[in-house]
């Protein structure tokens, strides 16, 4: 088992265990175990090694992007091999004709959005963390974002993937149009996996016309429970925000209090952040119509007056889970979501759970992050319940347990028992077509 690694071609192979320690975490809770190696591939030959020695020594291949995840979809189980897809080679390639964008795994969004950006053209999916995050891990994670309520999420904008399969080759799914129907999609089936069925290496992403106008406004409160019949009134009313975003009362609070400069000046007890970019948005009539319908809740609305307030806005936002982690180290932050028109229930519920909570993120779609800011101070069994009642809470209002981040290690357990056993079934049946002999992400989702 020594020197099952010695000579693996095109790749790059860590073997101390002061380098691996980098790799046990990512920006979830939870903490993996030091993994056998971190091999980091640059071409074929060492993916098409890896499989054959993984099968026939008996250790798993942890896919990894640039660790941004929050799941604990890519920290290493026992017996495994972190495969560190930063190296992996290829370039970004345009096309205006396909609207279309191909790229390796190891592109960094941001450089994903740029490259489309430079042609007039838009890749919408949007996680906060996109100025640090992989492609690789945005597929992988099928990862959301505050734009997904217009949007949708990194799925909906994916034609083609480039996967590593078990015979330790890689193939591609899909092809550079939207329209693409012979058969069931495995491309779609591998997207959101978080690499149990295979490794992706690359993929052809949809694109379209890079909005122009965007009406940034921030509409502060001063009963939040205003905020929440909101989102569906507005969908009710025509009306698409390219982004709904909040802050409760206590993340609001703490943000001004501590936060960074842009954060001391906002306003109200609680505050949404409301986002249109349809052409016209910034016109009059388009605004008009908009405070009609909120009414008195419009008195105290600001709009961003020009590019700078605007992104001044979006970097408190971006770095409101950073913030919150840096100051509660020991938080567990969920990422559960109900349908827009139950939001008022849910809150409801949730305090009728009486876990110690805050809440932020994207009311616009109902997906919210629900942070136990003293996680590491509970008992570890109440912690589980209040968990389990928050998971149960969103699923009895037609919800899920997870709307962004995924399933990874974090939420297995709860994943597990807490959806339909014929979900369950169907998944382990893939995995074991796929992955025979169990040597992707093991202990992962399913
Ligand atoms: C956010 C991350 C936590 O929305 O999903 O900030
Ligand atoms: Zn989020």
């Amino acid at each position: 088992m020594d020197d099952f690694l010695t000579g693996l071609p095109e790749a790059t192979v860590l073997r101390d265990p002061s380098d691996l320690e980098p790799f046990l975490r990512d920006e979830s809770h939870v903490r993996g175990v030091l993994p056998l190696a971190v091999v980091k591939p640059r071409g074929p030959s060492a993916l098409r090694e890896l499989v054959r020695r993984a099968k026939a020594e008996g250790f798993g291949l942890v896919p990894r992007g640039a660790g941004t995840g929050k799941a604990g979809g890519c920290v290493p189980t026992a017996r495994t091999v972190v495969v560190d897809l930063s190296q992996w080679p290829g370039d970004i390639a345009v096309s205006a004709q396909d609207l279309s964008l191909s790229a390796p795994a190891s592109a960094p969004l941001r450089d994903v959005k740029a490259a489309a950006e430079a042609q007039g053209l838009f890749y919408p999916p949007d996680p906060n963390s996109w100025e640090s995050c992989a492609l690789g891990g945005t597929l992988a994670t099928n990862a959301g974002g505050p734009n997904a309520c217009k949007y949708g999420m990194t799925r909906h904008w994916v034609l083609a993937v480039d996967a590593l399969l078990e015979d330790g080759e890689i193939h591609r799914f899909g092809i550079s149009s939207v329209k693409a129907n012979a058969g069931p999609s495995l491309g779609q089936l591998l997207i959101g996996s978080e690499g149990v069925f295979g490794l992706i290496v690359g993929a052809t992403l949809r694109l379209t016309p890079l909005p122009r106008e965007h009406a940034t406004l921030l509409l502060p409160v001063r009963r939040w429970e205003d905020l929440l019949d909101l989102p569906g009134r507005l969908c009710a009313a025509g009306y698409q925000p390219s982004a709904f975003e909040f802050f409760d009362p206590a993340v609001l609070a703490e943000l001004r209090a501590h936060g960074p400069e842009e954060a001391r000046r906002l306003p109200g007890e609680a505050l949404a952040i409301l986002e249109f970019d349809e052409r016209g948005c910034t016109a009059e009539s388009f605004l008009e119509g908009l405070l009609d319908l909120l009414g008195p809740m419009a008195e105290s609305l600001e709009l961003a007056s020009d590019e700078r307030q605007r992104k001044a806005i979006w970097a408190v936002r971006r770095m409101t889970s950073a913030f919150l982690k840096e100051r509660h180290p020991g938080k567990v932050s969920e990422d559960i979501v109900v349908p827009r028109s139950r939001l008022r229930a849910f809150f409801e519920g949730l305090g009728r759970l009486g876990a110690p909570c805050v809440t932020y993120g994207h009311l616009g779609d109902g997906n919210l992050h629900v942070n136990l800011l003293a996680a590491d101070k509970t008992d570890p069994a109440l912690l589980e319940r209040q968990l389990n009642g928050l998971f149960r809470l969103a699923l009895d209002l037609g919800g899920t347990l997870s709307g962004e981040h995924g399933i990874g290690l974090a939420k297995r357990e709860a994943f597990l028992t807490l959806s339909d056993p014929a979900h369950i079934r169907a998944l382990r049946a893939v995995k074991r077509a796929l992955d025979p002999c169990g040597i992707f992400n093991p202990g992962k989702v399913i």
